[in-house]
């Protein structure tokens, strides 16, 4: 990954204004990565793009843009495309959540989800990926889940988006190895970021029983996978056990566990 870095080459991470983001953005700069950080907080990403210059003496900049806004979204790209800086690397990790029951949720939240989880993460591969696959080179990391690999019953729409990402990244990832771009996808179990806060969800009972990972201790084994190209990247072993025992389960149980999971982090209405 490092060897093909130059002054002119930058790492572009989505939703990097905190939670999971901002702590990839610190791990790509600690190994010498340009950054340009997209999110829609303008405050925060001026504040993580100004330390992370300052600490790692790269350059960081910074973008505001509503990925679920189409339009904007189409701002981006433009501009990003008539630019003079290269993306050889691209980590889609903006994403929000929504819990309840889906027909009972607000739909302009749940067609946000989409938009952003779904369209917006489809649409930059499709236009950053594309200038990779000209230029024979670049890596591009997906931000998926553990909720990628089962229904998610009382978060359906979330885990729904999530399967996608996983599905799409590995169809991807071998679309684009021939051509010399490598895909790889993050599916990381629960981390402490401000997601359940941000999606009207409780994390009080996952703190209590210490399954919250640790955002930075996450971004560092997606770095360390992305630098292995690993296709699925899932930090914890206990985490990687997941896929293996849902292959075996029946499903009608999978569905009862995970909702049962899912209960206890609702709030109360
Ligand atoms: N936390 C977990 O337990 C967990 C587990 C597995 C996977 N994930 C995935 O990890 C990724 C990062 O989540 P997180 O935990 O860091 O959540 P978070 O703390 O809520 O951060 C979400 C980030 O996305 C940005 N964002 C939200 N809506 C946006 C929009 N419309 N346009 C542009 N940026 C937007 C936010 O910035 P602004 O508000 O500034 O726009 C923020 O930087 C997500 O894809 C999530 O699904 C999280």
């Amino acid at each position: 990954m490092s060897a093909e870095r130059d002054a002119s080459s930058y790492t572009l991470i989505t939703g990097a204004s905190g939670g999971l983001g901002l702590a990839l953005a610190e791990a790509f700069a600690r190994r010498g990565h340009n950054l340009i950080l997209v999110a829609r907080q303008r405050e925060a990403l001026e504040s993580v793009a100004c330390e992370l210059t300052q600490r790692f003496g790269i350059e960081a900049l910074f973008r505001t843009c509503d990925l679920a806004e189409p339009l904007q979204l189409s701002g981006l790209l433009q501009e990003l495309e008539q630019g003079e800086r290269r993306i050889d690397v691209l980590v889609n990790n903006a994403g929000i959540g929504t819990a309840g029951v889906f027909v009972e949720q607000d739909w302009a939240r749940e067609q946000e989800l989409i938009e952003l989880n779904v369209l917006a993460l489809s649409r930059l591969c499709h236009s950053i990926g594309g200038g990779m696959l000209k230029r024979g080179r670049g890596q591009i990391l997906n931000v998926a889940s553990l909720a990628a690999f089962q229904p998610g019953p009382l978060m359906s729409n979330y885990f729904a988006s999530k399967a996608y990402v996983l599905h799409f990244s590995e169809g991807l990832r071998y679309e684009m190895a021939p051509h010399g771009v490598k895909v790889s996808v993050l599916c990381p179990g629960p981390v402490a970021t401000p997601f359940f806060r941000n999606s009207q969800m409780k994390s009080g009972p996952l703190e209590r029983h210490k399954l919250l990972a640790d955002p930075e201790e996450v971004a560092l084994l997606a770095v360390r996978g992305l630098e292995k190209n690993r296709a699925i990247i899932i930090p914890g072993w206990r985490n990687r056990l997941l896929p293996c025992l849902l292959r075996l389960a029946p499903r009608a149980l999978v569905r009862r566990i995970a909702a049962r999971s899912i209960v206890p982090l609702l709030p109360k209405r």
